[in-house]
């Protein structure tokens, strides 16, 4: 998979991305990651990228042109000329892990890095998509590209090895992820379940599976509305609501 990231801070990528699990696929080639400088295809020898806006107001806006033309750059590269093409910004759609898995099937990314103000609307002409990764305003759009990348790349098949599954991660069937132990089996006298030393695989399935209900009742109880649950699930849910109801109304 390639990601072509359209940014004027280029530097800012090196540290991410040479390191740990990206490292690792890049060098193998499973994805590639280009990072094109935006102020390069600034059309005048200042290599000026942004203008105060019409209108008047603070701050400066990237002006239309430089993106464009790196766009079309970047486009002309690659074998097929569609494929997303993604303004990072906070009026985006919420990145998700669902998004971030649809976007792992794409071969090609390209991700836009918006800066100071903002961008030239006109821009959002030429854009497949507008993502977010919370409802803050970062400095720019770098940091989020960062985000994106790692997020996608997790799916791509090979990029996290034999060991470590996505689909068991904390979102995967819109699930919190279950609690996680290792060595030593007591830390301060906080010891390990005994279920998980009990080598009963179906109880240990079961034990986790609660415990991720129970974790995304508590914290985020609004995703077990869309989460993908079974009578089961169901029956545990409305078994541990009626053992609540019981507590608060007696105090
Ligand atoms: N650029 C600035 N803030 C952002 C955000 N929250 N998500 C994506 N891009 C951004």
């Amino acid at each position: 998979m390639v990601f072509d990231i359209l940014t004027l801070f280029p530097e800012m990528f090196t540290g991410p991305f040479s390191a740990s699990i990206l490292k690792r696929a890049v060098d193998r080639g499973i994805i590639r990651i280009n990072l094109i400088n935006i102020r390069d295809y600034s059309p005048n020898r200042h290599r000026t990228v942004d203008d105060a806006p019409f209108g008047g107001g603070a701050g400066m806006v990237m002006g239309p042109e430089p993106i464009i033309r790196a766009l079309e750059a970047v486009q002309q590269k690659r074998e097929s000329k569609t494929g997303p093409v993604i303004l990072l910004c906070p009026q985006g759609e919420r990145f998700t892990q669902a998004l971030a898995r649809e976007l792992s099937r794409e071969e090609h990314l390209v991700l836009i890095c918006g800066h100071y103000e903002g961008v030239d609307e006109r821009v959002r002409g030429y854009v497949t998509g507008e993502i977010s990764i919370g409802d803050y305003v970062l400095t720019g759009g770098e940091l989020a590209a960062m985000v994106v990348v790692d997020a996608v790349s997790r799916h791509v098949p090979g990029v996290l090895g034999e060991e470590t599954a996505p689909a068991t991660d904390s979102f995967a069937d819109g699930l919190l992820e279950h609690p996680q132990y290792t060595r030593p089996r007591s830390f301060q006298g906080s010891e390990v379940p005994e279920v998980l030393l009990s080598g009963h695989h179906a109880r240990i399935a079961r034990w986790r599976r609660e415990e991720a209900l129970i974790r995304t009742l508590v914290r985020r109880p609004e995703l077990l509305e869309t989460a993908r649950l079974d009578a089961a699930d169901r029956q545990f849910l409305r078994e541990l609501a009626a053992r609540l109801s019981r507590m608060n109304l007696n105090g």
